[in-house]
């Protein structure tokens, strides 16, 4: 197959990817999207035995206060990582949010930790169980508690 095919065919399948990802019971998909190579990224470290215990780790470490321990808290408008609207999303899309943040909308940049932390807390995130998902799909809107801004630029 030439290179002009397999570009097509790459276009092709990430754009399916993408329409997947794309699902109206998707809220937040909708507003805050992968491009659709970073999310056709396979996970490098998806084999990799350590990838879930480094994952948890850090995730304790830097994500939780927002998240909590089990993916599923909502501090400050944060996404229930355990609910189908996260989890249906690509390895590459959910590492490409973990990388860029949405500053915006108090979700930090994660380029301090080491591109392979990150895809650990990918892995990781996979592990995390769908009964924590509570969201009746108003999540975002009830922003029960300000904002832990002053330090989102300092993620460590
Ligand atoms: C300062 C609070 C805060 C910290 C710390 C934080 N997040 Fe978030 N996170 C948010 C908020 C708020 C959102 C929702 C952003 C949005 O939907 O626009 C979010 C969204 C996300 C999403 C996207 C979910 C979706 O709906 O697609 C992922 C994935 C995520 N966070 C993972 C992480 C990981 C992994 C870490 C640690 C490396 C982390 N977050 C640390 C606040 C935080």
């Amino acid at each position: 197959m030439g290179s002009k095919t397999l570009l097509i065919v790459t276009v092709a399948l990430a754009t399916l990817a993408h329409v997947a990802v794309a699902q109206p019971v998707s809220p937040t998909a909708d507003k805050w999207r992968a491009p659709s190579e970073a999310a056709a990224k396979p996970n490098p470290e998806r084999q990799k035995t350590t990838a879930p215990a480094v994952g948890r780790k850090l995730f304790s470490r830097t994500c939780a206060r927002c998240h909590e321990e089990d993916g599923s808290g909502e501090n400050g408008g944060a996404a229930n990582l355990s609910c189908p609207e996260v989890q249906e999303q690509s390895d590459g899309a959910l590492f490409w949010k973990i990388t860029n943040g949405n500053t915006t909308n108090g979700m930090p940049s994660f380029t301090a930790l080491p591109e392979d932390v990150r895809w650990d807390i990918v892995v990781f995130l996979r592990t995390l169980k769908e009964t924590n998902c509570h969201d009746s799909g108003g999540s975002k809107g009830d922003k029960k508690e300000a904002r832990p801004k002053s330090d989102a630029q300092n993620p460590r």
